[in-house]
């Protein structure tokens, strides 16, 4: 197989492209993340990486806090928009028409829209260059019910989340398989 040489460059795909929120319940904004991750199991880690340029990033540098919230494939246009806008001014909540739902443990709202949302509280920041790393401790997780099954385990399969590679966007395919699944002794 002959393969292109490029210089280094930012394609890990796919990644979920996040609304994160910012701000508060009377005062929220949400814009778009990619660059975002889990970088520990325990204690449950996460980062974003945002741009000091964008409005967003002075709120969650004073507050200390964002919520990570997954949307649907149904949300493209939402998501991309929300990557587009800027809530210097822009309301895009009202805009997209999104709901916003007390967090537990953090004083920014989670978006009712999306079947997952961290609720994140900032660590260290670090300034890499472009971007700024907000890394954050996840103190609490929202999970939209209807993705639970009888034994309380969560199916997100069926929530049917938006991924986003190289610049697209995608709904993700088909299940092919689940954790230790390749290992696992077939029962008699
Ligand atoms: C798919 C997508 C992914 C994005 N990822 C990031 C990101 O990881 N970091 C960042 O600073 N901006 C990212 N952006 C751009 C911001 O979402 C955009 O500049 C937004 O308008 C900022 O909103 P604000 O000014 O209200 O904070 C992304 C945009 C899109 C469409």
């Amino acid at each position: 197989m002959s393969k292109t040489i490029w210089k280094g460059g930012a394609l890990l795909a796919p990644v979920p492209p996040a609304l994160v929120t910012c701000g508060t319940m009377e005062n929220p904004n949400v814009l778009t993340i990619a660059w975002t991750g889990i970088v520990c199991t325990h204690p449950a880690m996460t980062y974003i990486s945002v741009r000091p340029s964008r409005y967003s990033y002075e709120i969650i540098q004073k507050s200390g806090e964002f919520v990570i919230n997954l949307p649907t494939s149904a949300m493209a246009k939402t998501v991309d928009f929300c990557g587009m806008k800027s809530g210097k001014n822009c309301n895009k909540i009202d805009r997209c028409h999104l709901q916003l739902a007390e967090g537990q443990t953090v004083r920014t709202p989670i978006l009712s829209d999306c079947p997952v949302s961290l609720e994140c509280k900032v660590t260290e920041s670090k300034a890499l260059g472009s971007h700024t790393m907000f890394l954050a401790e996840i103190t609490c997780v929202q999970v939209e019910e209807r993705f639970l099954n009888s034994k309380g385990k969560l199916n997100l399969q069926q929530a049917g989340l938006l991924a986003y590679a190289h610049g697209e966007y995608f709904a993700l395919g088909g299940k092919r398989g689940e954790f230790g699944f390749s290992v696992r002794k077939k029962k008699r």
